[in-house]
């Protein structure tokens, strides 16, 4: 651990005694900034080409798609370069300012343009939030991707969701989410605190829990971002629930889906009692 790091964690043990509600900011708000950088292995471009797989697969041709929970836009991007016409929508004001940046970062200059196949296909990113939405207009495909299911944290809210997909979907569309299970969600029991270091410049310190009665995973995390010779403090805690397909199915059920399959992520074989994580594709 370096100097800074031993600096953030007494500070960090020190101020966890005193703690108080006002410490803790709301989930994906300061996160936002550094969310990218947490999530940097992620094989988003992978994850694109699996789900497009399914969307083929449903034989699903149009190319207009929603994006729930689209975060910081790195599942939208990636299925706008597949040829998808993105729309993306997001509670956290903060992540949706950091997919806008990133968007306008694609914009080639001025003297690219005349050609356009250097165009970047842009993405358009709403705020919203995925259990009451009204967007005026329908889609091919829904896609609610990496957990965001899993932040609902009752089956009311789950149903409330779905039905929104739904209203959306046009005839024939396809709604494309994963969750986290209940076996990979209490893999954090006991678990001890992770830290994150990006040099002197970020570090992150993450404690998770499971907890059983309410099958919900708890993440407390403490970050210390540097800012000229200082660093700002802040705190997140995020909260997922874990929900057993037959409970996800009976919340399809309730919005009026039609056939749903379910795949043990990135293949195409049946969830497993063990699988990790579950793609669910439901058919309008
Ligand atoms: C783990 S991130 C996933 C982001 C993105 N889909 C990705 O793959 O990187 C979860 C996202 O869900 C969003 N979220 C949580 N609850 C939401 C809600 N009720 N409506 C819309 N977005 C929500 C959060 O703001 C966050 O951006």
């Amino acid at each position: 651990m370096g100097p800074a790091s031993t600096l953030a964690l007494n500070h960090l043990m020190k101020r966890q005694n005193e703690s108080t509600c006002e410490d803790i900011s709301p989930a994906y708000s300061e996160f936002a900034h550094i969310y990218d950088w947490v999530m940097h292995d992620v094989d988003y471009e992978m994850w694109a080409d699996y789900v497009t797989g399914l969307i083929q697969a449903e034989g699903v041709r149009g190319k207009d798609l929603l994006d729930l929970a689209c975060g910081t836009g790195n599942v939208s991007l990636a299925m706008a370069r597949r040829g998808y016409r993105v729309t993306g929508l997001d509670i956290s004001p903060q992540m949706l300012d950091v997919a806008r940046k990133k968007t306008q970062d694609l914009v080639p200059p001025q003297e690219m343009r005349s050609d356009r196949s250097a165009m970047p296909v842009p993405v358009d990113y709403i705020h919203g939030d995925m259990r009451a939405f009204d967007l005026g207009r329908q889609f091919h495909v829904i896609t609610c991707l990496y957990d965001s299911i899993n932040y609902l944290r009752s089956q009311e809210d789950l149903a409330q969701a779905f039905i929104c997909a739904r209203d959306h979907l046009k005839r024939g569309g396809v709604f494309v989410f994963d969750v986290n299970t209940e076996c990979q969600l209490a893999r954090s029991h006991n678990k001890p605190a992770t830290m994150f270091e990006k040099g002197d410049q970020i570090i992150l310190f993450w404690q998770d829990r499971w907890v059983p009665r309410t099958k919900t995973w708890q993440v407390r995390l403490s970050g210390f971002v540097k800012e000229g010779e200082l660093y700002r403090r802040f705190q997140e805690i995020h909260e997922e629930r874990a929900y057993s397909p037959a409970e996800v199915q009976a919340c399809l059920d309730k919005a009026g889906f039609g056939r749903v399959t379910v795949y043990e992520a990135y293949a195409r074989q049946p969830a497993r009692p063990e699988s990790p994580r579950l793609y669910f594709v439901a058919r309008v």
